[in-house]
C-alpha cells in the first residue's frame, strides 16, 4: 500500500455544494505529480491480478482516474455519461446522488458479455454511482471484477448500497469515518 499523503492533499469545502455537504476537492491531490501518479498506481496495483478487460468511468470525475487506470492495467476505458452526451445507442440506469439524482449512459456495444469490468471513481459517498454502473455491466452480461476509489465517504455507508446489487471487490485509498 502507497505511503502517500493523499488525505493531507484533498481539500475540504464546507457548505459546498449545498448546506451540510462537506465537498472534497480531489483537485489539489491531482495537481500534485507525486499524488497523481501515487492515486492510479495504487489503485492499479490492487486490481492488476483480476484480469480486467475494461474500466467504466463515469462523468466527470470518474474519467480522471479511471481512464490511467485502465491505461496502466492495459484494459479498455468506457466512459459512462450523464444523459444526451452519448451519440449512439445507449443503456442506461437511474440514481441517487447525496446532493440530487441523475442517470449514466453506456454506449450499447461498449462492453461484451466476456468482458471483465472494473469499476474506478474518484470518491464513493452513498453508493447511488456506484450501484448504477454495477446494474448497467449486469445489463451487458459482463462480470465485475471490482470497484476502485480514491475516497471512501464510509460514514454514509456506501458498502451497504453496493453489497445491494453485487459482492464484489471494493477497494478504497481513503477512507472517511
Ligand atoms: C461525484 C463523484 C462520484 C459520485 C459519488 O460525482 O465523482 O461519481 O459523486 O456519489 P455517490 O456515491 O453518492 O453516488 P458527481 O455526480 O458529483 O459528478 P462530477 O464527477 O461530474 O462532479
Ligand atoms: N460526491 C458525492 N458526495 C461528494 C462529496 N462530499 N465530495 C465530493 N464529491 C462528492
Amino acid at each position: 500500500m502507497s505511503s502517500f499523503d493523499f488525505e493531507g492533499h484533498i481539500t475540504d469545502i464546507v457548505d459546498y455544494p449545498k448546506p451540510g455537504v462537506v465537498f472534497k476537492d480531489i483537485t489539489t491531490l491531482l495537481k500534485d505529480p507525486d499524488g497523481f501518479e501515487a492515486t492510479i498506481d495504487a489503485i492499479a496495483e490492487h486490481f492488476k491480478d483480476a484480469g480486467v478487460t475494461k474500466v467504466v468511468g463515469a462523468e466527470a470525475r470518474g474519467f480522471m482516474i479511471g481512464a490511467p487506470v485502465a491505461y496502466r492495467l492495459h484494459a479498455g476505458f468506457v466512459p459512462a455519461r450523464k444523459p444526451g452526451k452519448l451519440p449512439r445507442e445507449v443503456r442506461s440506469e437511474s440514481y441517487d446522488l447525496e446532493y440530487g439524482s441523475d442517470e449514466l449512459q453506456i454506449h450499447a456495444d461498449a462492453i461484451e458479455p466476456d468482458d471483465v469490468v472494473l469499476i474506478v471513481d474518484d470518491l464513493v459517498a452513498t453508493g447511488g454511482t456506484a450501484e448504477a454502473q454495477a446494474k448497467l455491466i449486469k445489463q451487458f452480461g459482463a462480470s465485475l471484477a471490482g470497484m476502485g476509489f480514491l475516497m471512501e465517504l464510509a460514514f454514509l455507508n456506501p458498502r451497504q448500497a453496493i453489497a445491494k446489487v453485487t459482492d464484489a471487490d471494493v477497494f478504497s485509498l481513503v477512507q472517511v469515518r
